[in-house]
């Protein structure tokens, strides 16, 4: 798989040319506060990020998350077998300058469509903050399921918040489909192998 395309976005493998961009994006604590990475997010937790994360596959994807137009790398997503290697899990961070536009739902859509149609899985787990409503109502929104609650250290906050797990399986991610609109962003997803 070389790329996945959707309406506005293009998710590709990371290069060191997007540590600018990466700095940006996850340096910011609004940002930060919903997520386990490092705080403050400096350049050498980027290179070390993407040295780690710049090749795809077999078990473990890692996208740069690229606005079509203007080539800037607005987010970062991704989708990986567990340590346990039981289940495979994901992951988003949009810089919060482009949150709010849809950008979030077409990146679940597409790195969905991939799982299920490309990796041929049958379900995927994630998790929000329990005060991430904004994550809660996408997870759902494309079909995610609550199937528990755990904790996790969150360095921005610099304490344990409880993490509210999520399931989304084949069938409720096509059932989620039935609403027109997201039926069109997956429409417009073209995987490109
Ligand atoms: C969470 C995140 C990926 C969502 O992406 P996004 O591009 O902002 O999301 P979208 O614009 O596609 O959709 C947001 C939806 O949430 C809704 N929303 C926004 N703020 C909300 C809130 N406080 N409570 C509930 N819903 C909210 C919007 O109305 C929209 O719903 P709709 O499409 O049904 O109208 C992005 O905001 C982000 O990266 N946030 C910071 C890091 C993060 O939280 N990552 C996820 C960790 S689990």
């Amino acid at each position: 798989m070389k790329y996945i395309e959707t309406e506005r976005l293009i998710l590709r493998e990371w290069t060191l040319n997007d540590v600018h961009d990466q700095v940006e994006g996850l340096s910011n604590f609004e940002t930060a506060k919903n997520l386990a990475v490092p705080f403050p997010y400096t350049e050498k937790d980027s290179i070390e990020y993407i040295s780690k994360h710049s090749k795809n596959g077999p078990n473990k994807y890692a996208f740069a998350i690229e606005l079509k137009g203007t080539k800037k790398v607005i987010g970062g997503t991704d989708l990986g077998l567990n340590s346990k290697h039981e289940n495979y899990c994901s992951g988003i961070w949009l810089n919060e300058n482009y949150t709010g536009k849809g950008y979030g739902t077409e990146t679940y859509i597409a790195l969905d469509k991939f799982a299920f149609e490309v990796l041929n899985i049958d379900k995927i787990e994630e998790g929000f903050f329990e005060f991430n409503n904004r994550s809660k109502h996408l997870h759902e929104k494309v079909g995610y399921k609550i199937i528990g609650k755990s904790t996790a250290f969150c360095p921005a906050l610099n304490h344990e918040v409880v993490e509210i797990l999520t399931r989304l399986t084949k069938a409720n991610f096509y059932n989620a489909l039935k609403a027109p609109k997201l039926k069109e962003v997956y429409n417009n997803t073209i995987i490109h192998n």
